[in-house]
């Protein structure tokens, strides 16, 4: 059992209700060490950016229990008061859609979480600079996000996602826009990060591309998740 990183136990979610009710997610059992990069991958419809939305306290869920770090954030019903303060300094999204700031630069789209917790501008933007250098975008710093192609705005959006540290990585189909060579230098950022600050990250993917190089994966169908040992593939 790890007592830090993400626990979830008998996870339900119900949209609606009645005749058009949804059972989402029936039952999910999963665990994450901090320093761990997961996959979750299944077919479509079969709940995985409701788990992600769930566990990134963006949806309620209907019943069960998530634990982040050491404490208990959901028992059939939130345990934490500031859900928007959760959401901002405990976890880390990674979209499908990049959802860049369009008025504001590439440099201030990835700084501007670490202004609004307080940091100096200065400190924000250089660390911003560092991760978009790492994602090798770095030579786009000054562009507007209208000006990148798809692939440069993704990287962009995993930048913003890791640059306050979080406990945890929610990344929703993080490569799916991007080449081999890239996509494989995202799960390399990301692993690096995992193992350099703790960070418990859990990828949803469909992308053969880089399932290989998980160690664990959580297949998901119907609501229900199943552990299975991946490939660990080194791709340095
Ligand atoms: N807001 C909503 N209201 C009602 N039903 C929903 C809502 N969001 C998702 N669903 C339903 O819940 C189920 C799980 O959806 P979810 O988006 O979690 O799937 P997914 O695994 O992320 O799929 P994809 O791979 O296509 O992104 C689907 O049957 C979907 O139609
Ligand atoms: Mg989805």
């Amino acid at each position: 059992m790890v007592d830090k990183g993400i626990r979830i136990e008998g996870l339900k979610k119900r949209y609606g209700s009645g005749d058009t009710a949804v059972d989402a997610l029936k039952g999910i059992d999963m665990q994450v060490a901090p320093g761990e990069v997961v996959g979750l991958v299944g077919p479509s419809g079969s709940g995985k950016s409701t788990l992600l939305k769930c566990l990134g306290a963006v949806i309620e869920p209907t019943a069960g229990r998530m634990i982040l770090g050491d404490e208990l954030i959901y028992d059939d019903g939130w345990k934490v008061t500031d859900l928007r303060a959760l959401r901002r300094d405990r976890i880390g999204f990674v979209f499908q859609a990049p959802y860049l700031i369009p008025f504001l630069d590439v440099t201030d789209n990835v700084a501007l979480l670490l202004m609004l917790a307080g940091r100096p501008n200065g400190e924000a933007r250089s660390r911003a600079m560092e991760l978009l250098e790492a994602l090798d975008v770095g030579h786009r710093a000054k562009a507007m996000p209208s000006q990148l192609s798809g692939g440069e705005q993704q990287r962009v959006s995993i930048a913003r996602g890791l640059v306050n540290r979080p406990p945890v990585i929610l990344a929703d189909e993080p490569t799916a826009p991007l080449d081999s060579e890239r996509a494989l230098a995202v799960i390399r950022i990301l692993n690096d990060m995992a193992r350099k600050y703790d960070t418990a990250i859990i990828v949803v993917t469909h992308d053969e591309k880089i399932i290989p190089t998980f160690k664990r994966i959580y297949h998901i169908r119907d609501g229900v998740t199943y552990e299975e040992a991946g490939e660990g593939r080194s791709f340095d």
